[in-house]
């Protein structure tokens, strides 16, 4: 059983602009979005088997919804986010008072180091990646490091389009890779060839990165993406998964789809 952290989209909308994909202009549609969120929890509740944790949603942070950047939790551990933009830094209260009421042991980075939660750190049982420069700092990652006793790879992300690691990097359950190398730095890129061996890494083309395929939420052999990637999906299917395409358009116009939607609380 997996259990994640969902917030429903109420006061969604796109009331800032703070990565390529967000226009003031190009408004959120509640009514659509509110459908297409409440598909995928359909979908992972039903045909996943995951099990939800539906947080209060509150007016004036419109982006809470995004729930990956929640913080990072391990066992009964949790260290909050520590937003890099101020539109969101408002957030963090309301994710830390969550993690508090639900039991777990909080840890706080200080409040200089910017580290955007599981929307940037992502990994497999072995060895874990950290996501830097366009929100989390590099130096997040040494202190977390600590904190869970965990190896931690910082990996550079160079593309604007691609400012969180959950945009471009999605580790499967089986052990693969699925990702788009060209969001990473040249150094990143071959630190992820050599800590990942070839037939484990599956690479996404351009136009379904730029649709948001790596941004999938995978349980078992389940992996939830939105719909728009047909090679990911052939991909996936050749190696045995279940892909689940949703239409999750709305909250691309916030620069998010499935796994942004979804904080993985095991
Ligand atoms: N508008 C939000 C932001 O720019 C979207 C966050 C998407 N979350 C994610 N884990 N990629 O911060």
């Amino acid at each position: 059983m997996s259990r994640l952290l969902v917030c429903p989209p109420d006061y969604f909308r796109i009331e800032y602009e703070i990565n390529p994909w967000m226009r003031v202009s190009n408004q959120a549609d509640p009514e659509r979005a509110s459908a297409q969120w409440h598909d995928l929890m359909t979908v992972l509740e039903d045909r996943v088997g995951a099990l939800l944790e539906r947080m209060q949603p509150v007016s004036g942070v419109p982006d809470m919804v995004f729930t990956a950047n929640a913080g990072v939790v391990d066992g009964r551990r949790a260290v909050p986010s520590r937003f890099r933009h101020p539109e969101r830094q408002r957030e963090e209260q309301y994710f830390e008072a969550w993690f508090r009421e639900h039991g777990y042991q909080v840890t706080l980075l200080e409040e200089s180091l910017y580290f955007e939660g599981a929307g940037d750190l992502l990994g497999f049982p072995d060895a874990w990646f950290g996501g830097y420069r366009q929100r989390s700092d590099i130096r997040a990652y040494s202190r977390l490091s600590e904190i869970l006793q965990r190896e931690i790879i910082p990996v550079e992300l160079v593309d604007s389009h691609f400012y969180h690691l959950d945009t471009c990097f999605c580790p499967l359950s089986g052990g693969e890779l699925l990702y788009y190398p060209t969001a990473f730095d040249p150094y990143a890129q071959a630190v992820i060839i050599n800590r990942i061996s070839e037939d484990r890494r599956l690479v996404v083309p351009r136009p379904e990165a730029l649709r948001f395929a790596c941004n999938a939420v995978c349980v078992g052999k389940h992996v939830v993406l939105p719909t728009g990637c047909p090679e990911t999906v052939t991909m996936l299917e050749a190696r045995g998964y279940e892909p689940h395409p949703l239409p999750l358009d709305e909250f691309m116009k916030a620069g998010g789809s499935a796994k942004c939607l979804a904080l993985a609380l095991d």
